[in-house]
């Protein structure tokens, strides 16, 4: 309380004209109108409350903007001025929250402009508390002893709930992690009966490698053409991609390609990219891998993401895309396999993340993610959830949420992939008429553990059991969604590459032409249900379901929906 009145008074002194506002603002009587802004029941996983907070705090306020077209227009890509255009905030909002500020003596107010409009300023944890009406705490990440300031719930002056978004720091946790990977050494041995099929070697029953790809997708291993095609993929949390894991992975299963093919790298937030044995991050080597590996001659750029982020409890979810989004020429496709549980953000910062994959979209790029492991249960498999957990960034309808399968002839649904619903993000109209139907047939069933008005996920699938990658010079076979998420990525960008050299425009945001061509897709009609949250989960059905979406592409009918010739 001291450093407050002590920065009340000093406005006083400074401010005369604001005298009258500053004693309505700290005295009960004239505080201004407030409402809840975002709470949260719970801490997440793996955080303790601990001691008072340090004395000083930065916050940083995202204010609202206009949206952007709902549905970017297919083939209609804006540039980064067009859509900075739908997402600055109004000079109304910005003089709106800065007088609020004033009013409790914050004059050195920051405004930055990236796809959102930030005010950023420091002050005394009291003033913070004044301010939100809260109580900041310190917690601690017990795992890695990293502290965070944070609150369960904060509030604003009623007449500004249209006008500021997130509030960081606020009720939102650091957290993010590969989606979901096991990792097996050792020869795989099959689990289902498969035969040399439609040209499909049977050893692909036990062992997924970019030749089985090739052969089930109809992946053409020619290479791409055209030097402005781009994939990125970013990296986090310690995974960095190793050159020699990739050259021996692609002597081993890729010979027919030069085996000094090497990918770029950059970095933001202070990322590195170590390179040695000891330094083999599987995820990394698996993105890089499947995208290298795959994406025949397409030129793929690894962003190591450090520690540095700029984005608060995003913790470079926000920086990368913003980075991207930055471009005069952003990459085409994005492959990203980190994730969430969206109930970990709040709503408010779920959409902010999500709006900025909106305006990425909208510049043209194909934002594709793994759709997590945990069956309905999320990113990860939990059995004590009393609801299903949809995953971040699953349910945002601006990105492309890639589930898992297995086997072949016929291709079946694997039980870690994760799908549902969103508890946050409304259905959007691209995929009403594939997910009516599916809802009708399920009727009743799991009624109460999950909103069925939400958006619907995973919105294809692709292979994500027993991956051969190399990493640490080893063998090892991957299980995950985030072996499915680099492989769609990868036939998205040969699609972009042949699109590129007829002169047209590349497929940029995927949702509308994906759920407009579902001809494309190999439906998945059966193989295990996604269990989870002590439930059977959801089964694989004929048409859209939330463990396969509209199943698993097929490279040549991709070519002839972007109304490209067939390849030779
Ligand atoms: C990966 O899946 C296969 C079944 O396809 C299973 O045999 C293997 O044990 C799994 N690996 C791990 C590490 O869970
Ligand atoms: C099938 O795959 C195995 C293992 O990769 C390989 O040794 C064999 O040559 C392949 N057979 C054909 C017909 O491509
Ligand atoms: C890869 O090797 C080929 C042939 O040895 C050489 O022409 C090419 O420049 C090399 N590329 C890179 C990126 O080192
Ligand atoms: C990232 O932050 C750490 C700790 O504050 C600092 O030591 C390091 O220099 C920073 N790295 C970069 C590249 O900014
Ligand atoms: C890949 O793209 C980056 C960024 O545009 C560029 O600097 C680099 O030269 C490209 N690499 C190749 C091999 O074309
Ligand atoms: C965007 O690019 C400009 C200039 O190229 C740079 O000054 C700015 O920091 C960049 N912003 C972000 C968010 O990367
Ligand atoms: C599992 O679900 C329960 C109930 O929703 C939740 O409290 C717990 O934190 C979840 N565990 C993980 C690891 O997400
Ligand atoms: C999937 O099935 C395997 C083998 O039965 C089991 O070990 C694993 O926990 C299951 N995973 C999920 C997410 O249900
Ligand atoms: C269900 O989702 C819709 C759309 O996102 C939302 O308007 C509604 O409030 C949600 N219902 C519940 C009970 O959460
Ligand atoms: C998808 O098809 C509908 C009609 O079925 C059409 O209105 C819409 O514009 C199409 N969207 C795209 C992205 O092609
Ligand atoms: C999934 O299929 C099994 C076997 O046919 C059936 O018993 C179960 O009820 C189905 N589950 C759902 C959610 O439809």
């Amino acid at each position: 309380m001291g450093l407050s009145l002590l920065t009340a008074i000093s406005c006083l002194v400074s401010l005369g004209p604001l005298l009258l506002q500053n004693v309505h603002a700290n005295s009960p009587l004239g505080r201004r109108a407030m409402t809840v802004h975002e709470s949260r029941a719970e801490i997440p996983p793996h955080y303790a409350r601990e001691g008072p907070p340090t004395p000083i705090l930065l916050l940083t306020f995202a204010l609202y903007d206009v949206s952007v077209p709902a549905s970017p227009l297919y083939g209609k890509h804006l540039s980064q001025e067009e859509v900075k255009s739908y997402t600055s905030a109004s000079s109304e909002s910005v003089n709106a929250v800065t007088e609020w500020l004033a009013e409790f003596g914050v004059t050195d107010v920051q405004l930055e402009t990236a796809v959102h409009d930030y005010l950023t300023f420091s002050v005394p944890i009291s003033t913070a508390n004044d301010l939100l009406d809260t109580e900041f705490h310190s917690f601690v990440h017990i795992p890695t002893g990293k502290r965070a300031i944070r609150t369960t719930r904060y509030s604003i002056p009623t007449a500004l709930v249209s006008h500021i978004s997130v509030i960081h720091p606020g009720t939102s946790f650091d957290l993010a992690k590969p989606l979901g990977i096991t990792v097996s050494y050792g020869k795989r041995t099959s689990d289902v009966s498969a035969s040399e099929w439609s040209g499909v070697n049977a050893s692909c029953a036990d062992t997924i490698t970019p030749e089985c790809l090739q052969d089930l997708y109809d992946i053409p291993s020619t290479p791409a053409t055209q030097s402005t095609n781009r994939i990125a993929v970013p990296g986090m949390i310690g995974y960095y991609a190793q050159n020699a894991d990739l050259q021996a992975f692609l002597e081993r299963l890729r010979p027919d390609m030069p085996s000094n093919t090497t990918f770029g790298v950059e970095f933001i937030d202070g990322g590195i990219s170590p390179q040695g044995p000891g330094e083999a991050g599987y995820e990394a080597n698996l993105d890089i891998q499947y995208t290298v590996g795959v994406a025949t001659g397409v030129n793929v750029t690894f962003i190591s993401i450090g520690p540095n982020n700029t984005d608060g409890a995003a913790i470079g979810f926000l920086d990368i895309v913003e980075y991207l989004y930055n471009m005069t020429n952003p990459p085409q496709v994005m492959s990203m396999s980190y994730g969430y549980e969206e109930w970990w953000l709040t709503p408010a910062q779920a959409n902010q993340i999500c709006s900025v994959y909106m305006a990425l979209g909208a510049r043209g790029t194909s934002l594709i993610f793994g759709s997590g492991d945990g069956g309905v249960s999320g990113a990860e498999r939990n059995d004590t959830c009393t609801e299903f957990l949809p995953a971040f960034p699953g349910g945002c309808p601006y990105i492309t949420s890639v589930g898992g399968t297995f086997s072949f002839n016929p291709e079946l649904s694997t039980n870690f992939s994760s799908g549902g619903f969103s508890g946050y993000f409304a259905r959007p109209s691209y995929q009403e008429q594939a997910v009516a139907p599916f809802l009708e047939n399920l009727g009743d069933t799991y009624a109460g553990l999950f909103n069925s008005s939400g958006r619907g996920f995973p919105d294809i699938a692709a292979q994500a059991h027993n991956v051969e990658i190399v990493t640490g010079g080893e063998t090892v076979f991957i299980n995950g969604t985030s072996c499915s998420g680099p492989i769609f990525a990868s036939m998205v960008s040969l699609v972009n590459d042949r699109l590129i050299a007829a002169g047209k425009p590349v497929l940029g945001f995927l949702n509308p032409f994906l759920y407009n061509n579902t001809q494309i897709f190999t439906d998945i009609t059966a193989g295990l249900p996604n269990a989870g949250c002590g439930t059977g989960g959801f089964n694989a059905t004929v048409g859209w379901d939330p463990i396969t979406g509209l199943g698993t592409p097929n490279f040549k009918k991709m070519l002839a929906a972007a109304g490209l010739p067939a390849d030779d």
